[in-house]
């Protein structure tokens, strides 16, 4: 969690609304809400690399320099993000660090950067996306400091069957924009690729536009609650310094925020059907690609969620097993390694309420 500058101030971005940026998550309370990043997007640089080959800050835009940049923002208990490309140059037009990983890499470590979001813009003819980003988490963890590495491929070479090694999070999508159509566009290219992503490596549908003209606060709403729900960074990228009340009590919904941060970034599927006689089906279906150790994740069904009532005794069957596994009451919970499935049925004891019978409830 935290802010990206792209959105708001684009290639116009300088060190005074950086600094202000830093001051307002913590005099917002954004910050004890948890979005503790401060990432400074493509623009800082100047255009060309000096004649050792370093890059060096546009001196008009950041006359104090980075460290010293990244010093105020570490003084607010933030988290400094810095900003780079795979290819010959950024998509702004500033120096990209194709073939300069090492010594990029080691400036940013050196000015205190702890998340590098990497680009993909300008790549040369006949690489691949994988090995260029590949070259950087090298040299960013040559380094020897922690740095977040957030892959912004836009989705080419299909990041999540690959990005788990490589970063801690990649784009799923192309850029998003303050719009429905780029809202709902991100999301439906995000919508099943949970069964990748968790701890350490998440999917990433591109910054939240919660703040911007062009959506409602309807709009908003649903991009902070699907963004949560997709396990996304959740990245403000708004003016703060214009930031509406009820924008940032969008952004401050503690119990949405929760569900984005919430420990189990796993992907686990429930399916359940009714049968004949009030016996559920249920499947625990563990979609998850990565090995979450051998006992599995752990699913707990309510016996509310099939319809049963919380109090109501519920018989549960293992069906590979042939095996009656026991009678619960409220929940049942069991663990699944992944890539597999848990096939169970539930006979209760008393009748299934809040059945649907002839168009109204029973008494
Ligand atoms: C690309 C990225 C954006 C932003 C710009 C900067 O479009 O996807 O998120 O970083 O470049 O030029």
């Amino acid at each position: 969690m935290g802010f990206n500058t792209w959105s708001s101030f684009a290639l116009r971005v300088n060190e005074e609304d950086v600094r202000q940026t830093a001051d307002l998550l913590v005099s917002l309370g954004l910050k004890d809400m948890g979005y503790t990043y401060l990432v400074l997007d493509d623009g800082w640089s100047e255009h060309e690399r000096t004649p050792d080959g370093d890059l060096v800050a546009d001196y008009s835009r950041f006359p104090g320099g980075m460290a010293a940049l990244a010093g105020h923002i570490h003084a607010r208990n933030l988290s400094f993000g810095m900003y780079a490309d795979s290819g010959t140059s950024t998509c702004g037009g500033y120096p990209g660090s194709r073939g300069f990983e090492a010594r990029d890499a080691a400036a940013f470590a050196g000015w205190g950067a702890d998340y590098l979001k990497y680009d993909n813009c300008y790549p040369k003819e006949g690489d691949s996306v994988r090995a260029r980003y590949g070259a950087m988490r090298d040299a960013l963890n040559a380094t020897g400091r922690p740095i977040l590495f957030s892959l912004c491929e836009w989705g080419v070479e299909e990041p999540w069957l690959w990005g788990r090694a490589v970063g801690n999070s990649w784009r799923t999508t192309g850029d998003s924009s303050a719009s429905w159509l780029s809202l709902v566009n991100n999301l439906d290219n995000s919508v099943g690729l949970a069964r990748y992503a968790g701890p350490g490596a998440w999917n990433d549908p591109d910054m939240l536009q919660v703040g911007n003209p062009g959506l409602t606060l309807g709009e908003q709403r649903a991009n902070l609650a699907l963004w949560s729900l997709l396990k996304s960074p959740l990245m403000i990228s708004t003016r703060l310094q214009e930031l509406s009340n009820a924008s940032a009590a969008i952004l401050m919904a503690a119990e949405v925020v929760a569900i984005n941060q919430d420990d189990l970034g796993g992907s686990k599927e429930i399916y359940a059907g009714p049968l004949a006689g009030g016996d559920r089906a249920v499947v625990f279906f563990n979609r998850a690609e990565h090995d979450e150790g051998a006992a599995g994740a752990r699913f707990t069904l309510r016996t509310e969620q099939v319809g049963y009532q919380e109090d109501t005794a519920v018989r549960v069957r293992d069906l590979y097993a042939r095996r009656d596994i026991g009678t619960f009451r409220g929940r049942f919970s069991a663990r699944v390694p992944p890539h597999d499935v848990l096939v169970l049925r539930l006979t209760p004891e008393a009748a299934p309420i809040l059945e649907w019978e002839g168009g109204r409830w029973p008494r």
